[in-house]
This record gives C-alpha cells, sequence and structure tokens, in this order.
C-alpha cells in the first residue's frame, strides 16, 4: 500500500468513496455527491495545514484522507478538521490508521496546533482510529443530525499536537 498526496487523476476515486459514504452511511452528512470542482479545490487548497492523502493498493484509490480549515476566521488558522474515507472493500486492513499517521506527520511539521475530528455515532472504526492517535473525546451532540428517517448524535474529538 502506498500512502502519497492526492492528484489530479485520483479526484473521481476519491469522489466515488465519498458519493457511497453520503448515500449509504452516516459518516457524513451529506446526501448528495460531492462535485468534482469541489474535490479540485481540494488539491488546489494551498492554506498551511490543508492536506489530501490517497492510499493506493495494486494502482487503485482505496481510501483517502483529508485536513481542512476547522472555521473560515483568521484566529482559527492553526486548527484543522481532519476526515478519513475508505471503500467498503478496504476497511478494517489498516488503511486508515496509515492514512492518518501520515496526515498527522504533516500538520505537526505544519505546526498545527489542534486537530479536530466530528464523528457520526454510531462509528466504532473511526473512535477506535481516532483513540489510536491519542484524540480525546469533547463531548457529544445529541440529535444534531437527521439523515435517513433518524436522529444521528456527533461526538466532536480533538488532538492537541
Ligand atoms: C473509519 C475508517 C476510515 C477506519 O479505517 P480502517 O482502515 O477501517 O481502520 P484500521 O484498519 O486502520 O484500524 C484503525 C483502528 O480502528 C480499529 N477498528 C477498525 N475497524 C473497527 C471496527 N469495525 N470496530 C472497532 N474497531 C475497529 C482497529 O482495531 C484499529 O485500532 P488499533 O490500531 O488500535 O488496533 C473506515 O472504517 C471507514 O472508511 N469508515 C467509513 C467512513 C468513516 O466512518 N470515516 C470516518 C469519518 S469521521
Amino acid at each position: 500500500m502506498l500512502i502519497r498526496p492526492a492528484a489530479e487523476p485520483d479526484l473521481p476515486a476519491i469522489a466515488s468513496i465519498y458519493a457511497h459514504e453520503a448515500a449509504t452511511g452516516i459518516a457524513t452528512f451529506d446526501t448528495e455527491p460531492r462535485t468534482l470542482a469541489f474535490w479540485e479545490s481540494r488539491l488546489a487548497g494551498v492554506e498551511t495545514g490543508d492536506h489530501l492523502l490517497v492510499a493506493e493498493d495494486a494502482g487503485e484509490v482505496i481510501a483517502y484522507a483529508m485536513s481542512s480549515a476547522y472555521r473560515p476566521r483568521p484566529a482559527y488558522d492553526r486548527t484543522r478538521e481532519t476526515s478519513v474515507y475508505a471503500t467498503e472493500a478496504a476497511r478494517g486492513r489498516g488503511v486508515g490508521r496509515a492514512l492518518y499517521g501520515a496526515l498527522l506527520d504533516l500538520l505537526r511539521a505544519d505546526e498545527v496546533h489542534l486537530v479536530v475530528a466530528v464523528i457520526a455515532l454510531p462509528n466504532d472504526a473511526s473512535v477506535a482510529l481516532h483513540r489510536a492517535f491519542g484524540f480525546e473525546s469533547v463531548g457529544v451532540l445529541h440529535e444534531v443530525g437527521r439523515k435517513f428517517g433518524r436522529w444521528i448524535d456527533t461526538e466532536l474529538f480533538e488532538l492537541r499536537l
């Protein structure tokens, strides 16, 4: 498995991984796919601390991880929100761990101070992944989202680098 920065030809695969989760899962509160233009903007996102990484296996993109602004206000500049998505077939084999390790190394080098992750519950795999990297829970927002006809909680995790 190869972990590397995403490039333009990876964007359809990244978009497809996210679109599948938007349509079938609760990890994202999006219900529609994100446009290719959105993913292109992530590639072009050149603020310090913005990254889009992919995991490639046998020439296929099987997962990606992203860091982006927590909120678009200057005082949040050294805080980044992270997310990671793998294809269903790729899960549970260490790809999330490999991507997050690489992403957090980049964020440390960028002197990012705080990393925030928002996890819709239940998501045992994501909670385990974040805890494995030292993220700590800072609280639950109850019934903050509604998808597939039911209310969903989110748990906020932070990691001070
Ligand atoms: C969350 C996700 C990225 C994790 O990636 P993964 O490759 O499946 O996870 P890994 O195999 O790297 O495992 C990471 C850790 O989680 C644990 N884990 C993995 N799947 C698990 C599961 N279903 N239940 C409990 N723990 C699990 C592993 O044991 C491992 O912990 P360890 O290193 O302390 O042993 C992946 O499951 C996924 O894409 N899920 C759908 C999208 C999603 O929920 N993204 C997160 C949004 S916040």
